[in-house]
């Protein structure tokens, strides 16, 4: 088993959306995420993830539903614990749902969710996604107390947030490497699957590999964007051939 990669499509959506969002019953609407979704499958992606935010700015709701019903790949809902949001994961029924923190005025996710902050209606909301045999993940930093409060809420997984690892360079990079792979060392024992997220590029994912016990990494920006020379197809695999990398021993 390699490393498996989720391939995240907001930013079709968000160029979409940069033409669209005030016509959105145009004849044509273009890019199309379907088209998308079907060429990161075809580049070999294991998932496809899609963030619905509360306020619509990217992915629509009828995007989710029809990369759920088109196409043939497990499909990872991002979504923020609300219950609009949760009311809406339960009736798409995605195979994965991970729940990160939202705030409008942010370009992208950034940070991580707080969860010994909000153990209470997380705990709720995992095990109503959990009912319906949704796995759920939590996007978190790499802290002990975060890690500890997610496992003992009873997910599945959790991604740990690659931002921090994405942004430095030096002393602080090497620092933050260290991070992570305490927080997988910490999270695998306790019995979680660990994936890693944000910021993820060619560039940099070499040095993430000495981290140890990741299972999959969810990656987006760098995907769309290479996409746009080269196609998502190609760009994806790419992707998949620097994983390949990957430690096998490391795979838990
Ligand atoms: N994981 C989560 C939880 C995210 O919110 C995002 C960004 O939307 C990603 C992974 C992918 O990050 P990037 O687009 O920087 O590859």
């Amino acid at each position: 088993m390699s490393l498996l990669l989720g391939v995240n499509i907001d930013h079709v959506a968000t160029l979409r959306q940069a033409r669209y969002a005030l016509n959105p019953d145009a004849p044509i609407l273009e890019p199309s995420i379907l088209e998308a979704a079907r060429e990161a499958k075809a580049g070999g992606a294991d998932s496809i993830t899609v963030h619905v935010r509360e306020d619509r700015r990217h992915m629509q709701d009828d995007d989710a539903r029809l990369v759920r019903q088109e196409i043939d790949l497990p499909l990872n809902l991002e979504l923020a614990n609300t219950a609009e949001m949760v009311a809406f994961a339960c009736d798409l029924k995605p195979d994965f749902a991970c729940l990160v923190p939202e705030k409008r005025e942010e370009v992208t996710t950034e940070g991580g969710l707080d969860v010994v902050g909000n153990q209470g209606s997380l705990r709720q909301t995992v095990a109503t996604l959990q009912s319906l045999g949704i796995q759920v993940s939590l996007f978190i930093d790499s802290e002990r107390d975060q890690i500890k409060a997610a496992a003992d809420i009873g997910v599945e997984m959790i991604e740990l947030h690659t931002g921090t690892f994405a942004l430095t360079t030096g002393e602080e990079h090497e620092s933050e490497i260290k991070r992570l792979q305490s927080g997988a060392d910490l999270g695998s024992s306790l019995g979680l699957q660990i994936n890693a997220g944000h910021g993820i590029q060619l560039e940099n994912i070499k040095s993430l590999f000495s981290v140890k016990n990741l299972k999959e990494l969810n990656i987006g920006h760098t995907l769309i964007s290479r996409g746009l020379f080269v196609g998502i197809k190609s760009a994806v695999k790419e992707m998949k051939s620097a994983m390949q990398k990957y430690p096998d021993s490391s795979i838990r």
